[in-house]
């Protein structure tokens, strides 16, 4: 039998079956909470740090990731406070500073309310999110690919860098990375990245509900999870 726990979100009272995370509740009923890495069904890494919220106990407030913080019976959290919005700005800044070349990212950013990326742009191909790695392992059950290194030289890899041959050939590692589609105006070259600021969210972002879920394309082909409830 499927229990239920009540749980506090903005002020908001609401129930959802046990087991799941702050991040499942909040997608579920339509709160907007900017994330990345997380796929719904498949284990959360909290790697992106973009659903960060304030979780409140004993009147004390915890910044966590909300994909890795399982609702709980009485749990308080606050998705959009000053702190948050300020915290959430700065990661995606950075992250679209790390990786210019993803529509995805270049989207989340403006939706995270970035204008400007005080931190020299990296042209990276790659934000670690691990969304290859997880659903290679757990929807395909290969394990083909992994994370390689730690540190500046962490990168995705097959073991000893050649496709093994238990790996599928299903490409859903490629379709399910962040990566794969540029921004509006195509791949920015090394020196020439920008904020590219024509996204989705932007034109269907709503001031008087900044917190709202707007049904973000990102990227079209790489959805918010909350499109594919
Ligand atoms: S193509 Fe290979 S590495 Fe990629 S998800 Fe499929 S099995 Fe894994
Ligand atoms: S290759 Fe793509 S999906 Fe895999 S970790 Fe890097 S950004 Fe994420
Ligand atoms: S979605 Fe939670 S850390 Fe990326």
């Amino acid at each position: 039998m499927q229990h239920y726990i009540t749980m506090n979100m903005d002020g908001a009272k609401l129930r959802t079956p046990q087991g799941v995370s702050v991040l499942d509740v909040a997608v579920e009923y339509g709160v907007c909470i900017p994330h990345l890495c997380h796929i719904s069904s498949m284990t959360d890494i909290g790697a992106c740090r973009l659903c960060i919220v304030e979780h409140v106990s004993n009147g004390r407030s915890k910044i966590t990731t909300s994909c890795t913080l399982e609702a709980k019976e009485g749990m308080v959290v606050r998705t959009n406070t000053d702190r948050i919005r300020a915290f959430r700005k700065n990661v995606a800044e950075l992250l679209v500073a790390e990786a210019p070349n993803s529509r995805a990212v270049q989207d989340v950013a403006v939706r995270c309310g970035v204008t400007n990326v005080r931190y020299p742009f990296r042209n990276e191909n790659c934000i670690l999110c691990g969304r290859c790695v997880r659903v290679c392992a757990e929807v395909w059950q290969a394990k083909a690919i992994g994370f390689i290194g730690r540190g500046k030289d962490r990168h995705v890899d097959f073991p000893f860098g050649t496709r093994p041959d238990f790996c599928k050939m299903c490409g859903t590692c490629v379709d399910i990375c962040p990566m794969t589609i540029t921004p509006c105006n195509g791949p920015m070259k090394p020196g020439e990245e920008y904020l590219c600021g024509q996204c989705e969210s932007q034109l269907t972002m709503n001031a008087d509900f900044p917190d709202t879920c707007v049904s973000c394309d990102l990227g079209k082909g790489f959805h918010c999870e909350r499109q594919r409830a």
